[in-house]
């Protein structure tokens, strides 16, 4: 008799976004008429821009003549792409990464959410509260938790609330854990982390031989020149720390599919005896096991992200969502409403009018705005209350979701 993973029962609920896809949907169903805006998921609305659909031109042109044609590629990726990454996002801010250290991949879902897998299931998983929830679920699939409760909280994870009252920063765990999930600037609240607060983190990776996963999808969206963009700005965080980055967000890549995983030769996870393994090695391993390589002409398209005009056009659409944040931040406060991030993101984290639940805010704001956002409790406990608005949208229609949400 073929049997399941059991662990896949214990999730709780649906995906978030498919959740929220699917109640949408019904109102949407219901009322044809509804003009609904949808400032839920963190999709991108802006067109590739033209010097990278040019590149991805080029890329498909080259697949159509013999000369030019590519099959399979470097399962970890072109090193055209990889040296612009090193150059780019890495050189640039006096990191020193090689290019071994780098998997370019089909984006930064996928390998948030595959890394947990070369890891041993006796690791202690600490998530900060809210979280993306990916990192959870994909460990519960795993079997690296306990039941979840009625609150959505898993038996076995350490999770680190982060509220208004901690100003959104994790205290550090006070039992030990061995792989700890941080996105900076996060996904959901739209705060960011100082170097004091990543340095601290690194000691503690250093300290327990813990690692520490970090996402930086959003990091081209900071604006404050004194945040850090990648977790190798911090001294040390080489032996400690494997990084994400996306061009979902950054370049609008959501439909297209491209981002990378830094992990320095340096970072070592242990044998039961006690034996330092490259993670790295690992890594490459499972990646060439399962994972062909990103298409050549999505990674050409991905390489015109760091070319002069491809940085000034991506500049231009990041101003523009950053200012759609500001714009919601404005009228939010103007409304009263307790209000974080949006500053370093493009996420606007609020505190829900009237101290209502988030799901029941959420229905408010679509049945009676027909504005959709993301309810708190969908990214953990610590969410009940909040709630998410992305700064993704065009700019008439954050401007007239802004107007609605006034008459509420
Ligand atoms: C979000 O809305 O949190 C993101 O779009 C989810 C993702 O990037 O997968």
């Amino acid at each position: 008799m073929i049997t399941i993973n059991e662990h896949f029962l214990k999730l709780k609920a649906g995906y978030l976004f498919p959740e929220i896809s699917r109640r949408v949907g019904s109102f949407q169903k219901a009322n044809p008429d509804a003009n609904i805006i949808r400032l839920g998921i963190g999709d991108v609305v802006k067109p590739l821009a033209p010097a990278i659909v040019e590149a991805f031109h080029a890329g498909v042109d080259q697949m159509s003549q013999a000369d030019s044609f590519k099959g399979y590629g470097p399962e970890q990726g072109y090193d055209f792409l990889i040296n612009a990454i090193i150059e780019n996002d890495f050189k640039s801010r006096s990191v020193d990464i090689s290019t071994d250290e780098v998997f370019v991949s089909d984006g930064s879902k996928c390998d948030s959410g595959n890394i947990q897998e070369i890891f041993g299931l006796d690791n202690v998983i600490a998530i900060t509260d809210p979280v993306y929830p990916v990192y959870v679920d994909t460990n519960v699939m795993a079997g690296r938790s306990g039941e979840g409760d009625e609150q959505g909280c898993y038996a076995g994870m350490v999770y680190m609330p982060c509220t208004a009252e901690n100003n959104f920063t994790p205290a550090l765990p006070s039992e030990p854990v061995d792989l700890i999930y941080l996105c900076y600037p996060n996904n959901p609240t739209g705060t960011v982390a100082s170097k004091e607060t990543l340095a601290q983190w690194v000691n503690y990776a250093k300290e327990n031989k813990a690692i520490i996963l970090f996402d930086a999808a959003y990091e081209r969206f900071i604006t404050d020149p004194s945040i850090p963009h990648s977790i190798f700005e911090i001294p040390g965080a080489k032996e400690v720390a494997i990084e994400f980055r996306s061009f979902s967000k950054t370049a609008g890549f959501t439909g297209t599919r491209c981002g990378f995983t830094v992990i320095p030769k340096e970072v070592k996870a242990y044998t039961e005896s006690g034996e330092a393994i490259e993670v790295n090695r690992i890594w490459n391993r499972r990646h060439c096991t399962k994972f062909n390589g990103v298409s050549y002409p999505v990674q050409v398209a991905a390489a015109a992200v760091y070319s002069d005009e491809g940085k000034k056009q991506i500049d231009e659409n990041v101003s523009y969502y950053m200012e759609n944040a500001s714009i919601i931040r404005t009228h939010l406060q103007e409304l009263g409403i307790e209000i974080y991030g949006g500053e370093n993101a493009p996420y606007v984290w609020l505190k829900t009018p009237d101290g209502r639940s988030s799901w029941d805010f959420f229905d408010q704001c679509l049945e009676n705005a027909h504005v959709v956002g993301t309810p708190g409790a969908g990214f953990g406990p610590s969410g009940e209350g909040y709630f998410r608005l992305s700064a993704f949208g065009f700019r008439d229609n954050i401007n007239e979701a802004m107007q609605r949400l006034k008459k509420l």
